[in-house]
């Protein structure tokens, strides 16, 4: 049976579409069973739409113009989730920070890509960062999501890195397609070593099984 994947998104989704195309042409052994996006002008909801796979605008301001606290909408997205009954849920570009309760009741089975080597450039602005800085090399990172707020984003435990050279003619627009690239491919490696039990946990550690 295909494995069920949820994928969250805010921007153009082009790792959803990675992750697609892996579907399709079953490199990965999964379906995505459900999109959710949280800005309007997200064009992951397109492609969603052209792939045929259901989608969900769910923004977070109207909660709280309407009183409510961040961990109700997370709640309310933890009960969207949870009702599809998904072996993984992939954060391709999302960004918005879940609160524990949802990392929690989801632990071990979320995932997320980001555009640099941890624990290098953390954070939305990785890609200009390192340029910034001046690295010779940054890369890309896939990783669990751990609880503990805003810096578990960045910091849990990693399944895959990919170094990505960075040349001096390069802005931020040629270094990002080149790590756009890597993204492309290591996002639906890791979720299909993920779907397909081939990883252990140990703490910060993730091994291939034996
Ligand atoms: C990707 O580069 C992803 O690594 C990054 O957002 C981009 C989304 O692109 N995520 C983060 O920076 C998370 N901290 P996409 O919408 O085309 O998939």
């Amino acid at each position: 049976m295909k494995k069920r994947l949820v994928v969250f998104a805010s921007g153009n989704g082009s790792n959803l579409q990675a992750l697609i195309d892996a579907c399709a042409q079953q490199r990965l052994h999964a379906e995505v069973a459900l999109v959710i996006t949280n800005r309007r002008t997200a064009y992951a909801a397109e492609r969603a739409a052209q792939a045929g796979i259901p989608h969900r605008y769910e923004p977070l301001r109207p909660w709280l113009q309407n009183g409510k606290e961040r961990a109700d909408y997370d709640a309310y997205l933890a009960e969207i989730v949870a009702e599809q009954q998904p072996h993984a849920i992939v954060l391709a570009g999302w960004m918005h920070v879940f609160a524990d309760l949802f990392i929690e009741r989801f632990y071990g089975r979320i995932l997320n890509v980001h555009p640099a080597l941890l624990p290098a450039f953390p954070g939305a602005h990785a890609i200009s960062d390192a340029l910034a800085y001046g690295v010779k090399v940054t890369g890309v990172t896939v990783m669990y999501i751990w609880p503990g707020g805003l810096l578990s984003y960045d910091n849990g435990p990693i399944i895959l890195q990919e170094v990505v050279p960075v040349y001096d003619d390069d802005d931020e627009d040629t270094l990002a397609a080149r790590i756009h690239g890597v993204e492309h491919r290591l996002l639906p490696e890791a979720v299909r070593l993920h779907i397909e039990e081939k990883l252990e946990v140990h703490g910060r550690h993730v091994r291939l099984r034996p």
